[in-house]
């Protein structure tokens, strides 16, 4: 490269991978901080890695000219929360035709068809919870989205297996960061879930059982790659996770809207009203404020400059997620939570990135994102407007350190009643 480069600030020592896993959330936020820099070198996994942060750094990060993804998940990412070979791990044109594939599932007939799922899930689980002492609401709703994702996805899912396929979903997402036997549970969970999942699909290919075709076990056991072949088994089996284990971690989502409605009760008092659009900025600003995927990994695809910096081919790069929803340089106050900064939020794809930034189609964006918005719209309504509860006194603190965080209780709720 001929152009002038500036010496990117580096953090010294051989390797900060602990540091890492130590600081959790905070570990690019507390560097962008101390260096005064929204890129920073360090070394992760025994080699350099660039960290970067904000807006004008998501928009680079999400040029493909730029960046690639095969080979940037860490192993034990992909042991436990991705799968081999995923459309997250796919490049170009092969990458694209994969993400088609998702995104056929994602009409507004199909999401309406998922909210009413999960509006019949909540009202049976909510007829139990009038009969309970105590309702763990993150154990719960883990197993309401268990439910709605099967059922939505065209998967088959006997009364008597709910519990344990609801353990297995959510383990795969609760463990990515983990070390030792937790790291096995999530391992064990995704070799006994994606088994499972292949013997779906098979069954689907001997057409010994027929989902609806708007199905994710139908459209994927059926799609073919850009050579014109059906997916492996493995691999169909994989992307059918993709949607489950995804939508079971909404709980998680769930679980932080509960507590803002705890912490803001002149929130909730706002969005007893029915105004959608509040409701909507008040999920927005949960999904901005509370820790959920810290960061995205990708390599560089070949040397560049950016803001007079060389980034090297191969490169490990992570954009920090959390940080730039928590930027000072796109959010006033961002340390507070407000859902009315998003009157005047301008829908940048970039500046506002919990579930990635960028193109859908084009990028690795969260193909469930609307999804996920219109799933936490649909239980914002029950906990303000459906239900009533008391929250007991509690450890409702969420750690900033462990990936993802819940908080502590998990959302322990008395008294549920159906409201009138
Ligand atoms: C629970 C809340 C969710 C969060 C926080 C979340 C977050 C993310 C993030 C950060 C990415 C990576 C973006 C990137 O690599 O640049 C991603 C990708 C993805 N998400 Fe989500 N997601 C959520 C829900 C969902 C749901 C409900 C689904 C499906 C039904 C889903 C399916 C996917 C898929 C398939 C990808 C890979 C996209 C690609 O590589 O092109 N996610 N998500």
């Amino acid at each position: 490269m001929s152009e002038n480069k500036n010496q990117m600030p580096r953090e010294e020592g051989i390797d900060h991978s602990l540091s890492l896993l130590r600081e959790g959330y905070m570990y690019i936020l507390n560097r962008r901080q101390s260096f005064h820099s929204n890129v920073f070198e360090t070394r992760l996994l025994g080699k350099k890695a660039i960290c970067m942060s904000g807006k004008e750094a998501a928009e680079v990060f999400y040029d493909h000219d730029k960046f690639k993804r095969k080979g940037a998940a860490p192993k034990r990412a992909v042991q436990t929360l991705f799968g081999e070979n995923g459309v997250q791990v796919l490049d170009g044109e092969e990458h694209k035709h994969r993400k088609e594939m998702f995104m056929s599932l994602m009409s507004p007939q199909a999401i309406q068809k998922l909210t009413d799922m999960t509006k019949h899930q909540w009202e049976t689980a909510l007829s139990k919870w009038e009969q309970m002492d105590q309702v763990i609401l993150y154990d719960e709703v883990k197993e309401i989205m268990c439910r709605t994702a099967c059922e939505w996805a065209g998967v088959p899912l006997p009364e008597e297996d709910v519990k344990e396929i609801t353990k297995d979903l959510a383990a795969m997402f609760e463990t990515p960061a983990a070390v030792g036997p937790n790291h096995w549970l999530g391992r064990r969970a995704r070799n006994k879930v994606e088994k499972r999942m292949g013997h779906l699909v098979d069954k689907v290919r001997n057409d010994e059982i027929n989902p609806p075709e708007d199905t994710a076990l139908y459209r994927f056991a059926w799609h073919r790659d850009l050579e014109g072949n059906l997916l492996t088994t493995d691999t169909a089996s994989v992307e059918i996770l993709n949607i489950l284990r995804p939508i079971v971690a909404i709980a998680i989502f769930i679980n932080f809207t509960a507590l803002a409605l705890h912490q803001h009760p002149e929130e909730r008092e706002k969005l007893k009203s029915g105004d959608k659009q509040h409701a909507q900025m008040f999920v927005q600003e949960v999904r901005r404020f509370y820790p959920f995927f810290p960061f995205v990994a990708a390599l560089v695809k070949k040397d560049f400059t950016w803001n007079g910096y060389g980034f090297e081919e191969g490169t490990l790069t992570l954009l920090d997620l959390y940080g730039t929803n928590h930027h000072p340089e796109i959010w006033e106050n961002p340390d507070v939570f407000n859902p009315d900064r998003f009157a005047k939020w301008d829908g940048s794809p970039f500046n506002f990135i919990p579930q990635g930034g960028g193109d859908y189609m084009m990028g690795h964006r969260c193909a469930g994102e609307w999804i996920t918005l219109a799933v936490m719209n649909v239980c914002l309504d029950y906990l303000v407007n459906q239900m009533e509860y008391d929250v007991p006194d509690q450890d409702l603190s969420y750690s900033l350190v462990s990936i993802p965080s819940i908080p502590d209780s998990k959302v322990a709720v008395k008294g549920v009643k159906r409201k009138a």
